[in-house]
């Protein structure tokens, strides 16, 4: 339907003029990931403010499917202003409703690619938190 030929469209325009492409100068922490399908593989940098929990801006660089890349394009925007706590909520749903078209099973993983290595990220960068507050209790 015209529904879904505009989210088609949507995911094209993400995927040819890629937001938030590159890397962040100053990243709280970054993190490389593969989809194990296919190999391909995404960086996520994230910057979070001083609270160490409101997400400032994110950028993304790496290889990838159309549905890989707008996912990562569009998540990078969708997350500016959230939470660690409100990213790492999200699901495989919540991406593609972000997405807004039916992801088939076969490219699922290309989907939920960028959120995942943005999540990994973000619960490496909370453990080492949590050590370094241990370390310092002692
Ligand atoms: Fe095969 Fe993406 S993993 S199409
Ligand atoms: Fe590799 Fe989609 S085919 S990310």
């Amino acid at each position: 339907g015209l529904g879904s030929d505009m989210y088609r469209q949507q995911i094209l325009d993400h995927y040819k003029n890629p937001r938030n492409y590159g890397t962040l100068e100053d990243p709280t922490f970054t993190h490389i990931g593969e989809n194990p399908m296919c190999g391909d593989e995404i960086r996520m940098d994230v910057e979070l403010a001083e609270d160490d929990e409101t997400i400032e801006r994110v950028a993304f660089s790496g290889d990838g499917c159309a549905i890989s890349q707008a996912s990562a394009s569009m998540l990078s925007g969708e997350l500016a202003g959230k939470s660690i706590d409100d990213l790492l909520e999200m699901d495989r749903d919540d991406i593609v409703d972000m997405l807004g078209v039916d992801i088939s099973p076969m490219r699922i993983k290309c989907a939920v690619l960028a959120e995942k290595v943005a999540q990994d990220g973000a619960e490496i960068y909370r453990g080492e938190l949590e050590k370094e507050k241990t370390s310092t209790e002692d």
